[in-house]
């Protein structure tokens, strides 16, 4: 919204609630542009809100429940570990994507990561420091790559220190987790902090029939 356009009571400038109004259009704008060319959310997600999660079973109440209450706890400068396991196609990355909306957060997947510490080893640090400064990430696909072993609990651990705010999301079981990511990271980071865990039957069989 225009300033200009805000009635202006004669006198006395504008009003606390217009000024109100204009702040958080200005925030809502900010929040729009960040996730159109910053939040590397894909395509097939991008329009996608939380609105669009069909929550009927007690469990998929429970997750959404406890998304909305990360992202109130994120935007209100707390910071949080979630963890999101489970099925494919249950609605994971939905939820990570409409994460970086509401958090102004960044998506990327374990080997983005692995990929840009590797293009970029000769600047390693600054590099790394990219991962762990950003205030809201989410990692989808955690447990995928072979390499992660080596820099996840380094980069949780520092992002852990650093007070900001991750959400991990992996298709693997805890063992099949704890196994791929090695016990201190396993007991320091999935097993204190709020996990949720998808089941169920994959939308995208839903999906693909009803294209048929
Ligand atoms: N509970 C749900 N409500 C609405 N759409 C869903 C739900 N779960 C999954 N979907 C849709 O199904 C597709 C696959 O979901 P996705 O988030 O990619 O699954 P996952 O990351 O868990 O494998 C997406 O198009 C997503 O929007
Ligand atoms: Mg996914």
């Amino acid at each position: 919204m225009d300033l200009s356009s805000v009635v202006v009571t004669e006198g006395e400038g504008y009003t606390d609630e217009e000024i109100a109004q204009w702040m958080a259009q200005q925030e809502q704008e900010k929040k729009d542009s960040f996730f159109e060319t910053s939040s590397n959310v894909g395509k097939r997600y991008k329009n996608k809100r939380l609105s669009d999660y069909i929550a009927e079973t007690d469990e998929q109440k429970h997750i959404l429940e406890t998304v909305k209450q990360y992202i109130k706890d994120v935007n209100e400068g707390k910071d949080r570990t979630l963890w999101m396991c489970g099925a494919t196609g249950t609605g994971k990355t939905l939820l990570g994507s409409c994460i970086c909306y509401e958090t102004k957060g960044v998506y990327c997947k374990t080997y983005d990561i692995k990929d840009d510490l590797v293009e970029n080893h000769f600047q390693r640090k600054q590099t790394f420091k990219k991962w762990t400064d950003y205030q809201s990430l989410v990692i989808d696909e955690v447990g995928r790559c072979e390499a992660e072993k080596d820099f996840m609990f380094q980069l949780l651990n520092e992002r852990y220190e650093n007070e900001v705010s991750t959400v991990i999301i992996t298709n693997l079981s805890p063992s099949e987790l704890k196994e791929k990511l090695g016990q201190a990271l396993y007991d320091r980071f999935v097993h204190n902090c709020v996990s949720l865990t998808f089941k169920g039957e994959s939308h995208r069989k839903s999906e693909r029939s009803i294209n048929i």
